[in-house]
This record gives structure tokens, sequence and C-alpha cells, in this order.
């Protein structure tokens, strides 16, 4: 078994799945607007510290994505945030993409960026204690798009970034998040996604990428958010797992879904009912970011100083999606 696997398999294993915790700082202080908070560096790291030294941490938890301020930052009880969470058994992570941009020659798409100077970033990132890292491909569906041009640039960006990740002896997580937003049928984001995900393999291919030291966070296979045909759960995980038996090879080691607009209850479910169906060789979990977080932020935005409610609505949160990772979850154990 490689180093890179064995990373692998120690985040994903045994229910645990990621926590997502690292929105820009742009994106958090839209997250910290809507409950009225204002979006300090000492607000956004008490928040974070909150959650990382939640007792779920250990059981639940196997990774955490940060951000660059965060990884940076030191703890209350002056501890380097990467050495906490080390401490509770999970492995540190880190965002390395800078943002999608906007795609020249098909202004409505995004391709992303942060290829340059990459490798030397790592290095730091890896001094720090990060060991494993992530970069988002976004596509959106429309009759037009994504075009074969964003598909193309984002998933030859993908590879690079990957390549460059594990030449610095950590595990990329590949993320290319096919959105939610629109009418589309369940159908359309099947093929749509199908097609991404093929292509980002195609391109780790040519590139040489070891793919037994990735991890794939791909989008759920759902109808548009505008859709008036939404699809039930059951058909969510029928469609996801036949998305994934048709464009993941199998040398992958696990899947780690992201929420992307999901609410709690239906993210939950939904990672439940595919593993209740999973009839791959994958593992196949969670990496969350507004799924595992939203609940214990409103709740810390109108008790700022119950850190321990706080962490109470977070657990619960994190042992749900644990369940669902491993199939055993239910509305009763959801509600008790
Ligand atoms: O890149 C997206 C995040 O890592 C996952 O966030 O679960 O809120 O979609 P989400």
């Amino acid at each position: 078994m490689s180093e890179l696997n064995k990373i692998a398999l120690k985040i994903l294993s045994n229910g645990k799945g990621i926590l997502a915790a690292d929105e820009s700082n742009g994106t958090m202080t839209k997250r910290l607007d809507s409950v009225n908070i204002p979006s300090t560096s000492e607000n956004r790291l008490l928040f974070r510290e909150t959650l990382f030294s939640s007792e779920s941490m250990k059981d639940c938890i196997g990774g955490v994505i940060l951000y660059d301020e965060t990884i940076n930052q030191v703890s209350s009880l002056k501890k380097p945030i990467p050495d906490m969470i080390s401490e509770t058994g999970a492995v540190p992570g880190i965002k390395v993409d800078t943002g999608a941009k906007v795609l020249a020659n098909s202004p409505e798409e995004k391709i992303t960026e942060g290829l340059d100077g990459l490798r030397e970033r790592l290095k730091k990132y890896y001094e720090l204690g990060a060991r494993f890292t992530k970069w988002r491909g976004v596509f959106n569906i429309t009759k037009k798009y994504p075009s074969k041009l964003s598909i193309h640039s984002n998933a030859h960006a993908l590879a690079r970034y990957s390549n460059l990740v594990q030449e610095c002896r950590m595990v990329p997580i590949i993320e290319p998040e096919v959105l939610m937003d629109g009418d589309h049928s369940a159908n359309d984001c099947l093929n749509k996604t199908s097609e991404v995900i093929k292509r980002c393999f195609e391109e780790l291919i040519i590139h040489q990428v070891d793919l037994t030291g990735i991890i794939l966070k791909p989008n759920m296979i759902l109808a548009g958010n505008k859709s008036k045909n939404k699809i039930s759960n059951e058909e969510v995980s029928s469609k996801t797992l036949e998305c994934l038996k048709n464009s993941v090879p199998s040398e992958v080691p696990g899947i780690a879904f992201l929420s992307g607009g999901q609410s709690e209850i239906e993210a939950t479910e939904n990672l439940n009912l595919i593993n209740k169906n999973n009839d791959t060789n994958f593992l196949i979990t969670y990496s969350y970011g507004r799924a595992l977080q939203q609940s214990a932020l409103k709740f810390w935005s109108e008790n700022i100083k119950n850190l321990t409610g706080t962490q109470n609505i977070f657990n619960h949160r994190a042992k749900m999606c644990t369940l669902a990772a491993q199939g055993k979850w239910s509305k009763e154990l959801e509600n008790r």
C-alpha cells in the first residue's frame, strides 16, 4: 500500500468523513453576514476552533479542509490549528486553488486558477502539517453548458494540480462540482456529471496520477433546484451509483460527496441510501461544508458564548453523517 493510499484510507475509513471548513474569506463573510456576525479573523477562528475541539472529531471526522488563513492561525490555547486537528486523529488538509474565474472565450463559464507558484505553496503547507489538498472545478448545466472548453480546461487543471500535490506527498481531492442551479432534469445531471468525471479521469491518466492516492469529491445526481420534476431519495441513490460506476476507475479508493446546497437532512438521507445500495468497491462518505455546519453556525450566532451548545449540534450532525456513511442512519436516530 502506498503512503498516499494509506492517507486516503485513514481519512475515509470506518464511516469517517471530511469537514470542509475551507470557505474563503469572501464565502465565510457571506455565511457570517447571513447570521449577522461580523466577519473578523477572530470570529472566523472562534467558530472553526469550536468545531475542531468537538468530541465528534475523534470518531467521525477523518480530515478537515482548511483555508490559507486558518492553517496559519493558532488556537486560543496557542496551538497551531493543524496540530490541534492532528491531535484529534483527523488529517489536516488545505484548499489550494485560488478560485473560479471567468473562462476566456466562454464568459458564462468558469475556470479554476491557482497553478502558478503551486509547487512552492504546497511545500509550505506540507511543513505546516497538511497531508491532503482540495481543488474545485465548477460547471453549470444549461442547454449549451458545460461546454467542451470548460470540461477540458478544468479537467486539465485538476490533473496538473494532482501531479504537483502527489509529488509533494499529499493526497489531492479532485472536486468537479456540477452545480444544482437551474431547471435541468436529474438525467441531464447524470449525463453531464458522467461526462465531466470521465474527462477528469482521462486527463489524470494522461498525467500519470496515482489513482490509488486520490479522493474524488463529486456532486450527487439531483434534479436542478428550479426543476419541477424532483426525484426521490431512492432515485438519487441509484442514479448517483450509476454515475460512479460508469465514470470512476476501480483503483480510486474513495468518494467523498459535497453537499452542494442540499439541506442537512437531505444530504444525510441521500448519503445513507447510496451506502445502503453501494454495490461498488469504493468507500463512500461525505466532505460537507454547509450540511455539517449550518445548524451549528445558526445556534452559535444566537448564543455566541455557548460553545458547548454549538459543539453538541455539530456532534449530532457529524454522528448522523457518519452513520449515513455506513448505511446505518434512520429518521428515528436523527430525531432521538
Ligand atoms: O467546495 C465545496 C465545499 O468543500 C463543500 O461545500 O458541502 O457546502 O457544498 P458544501
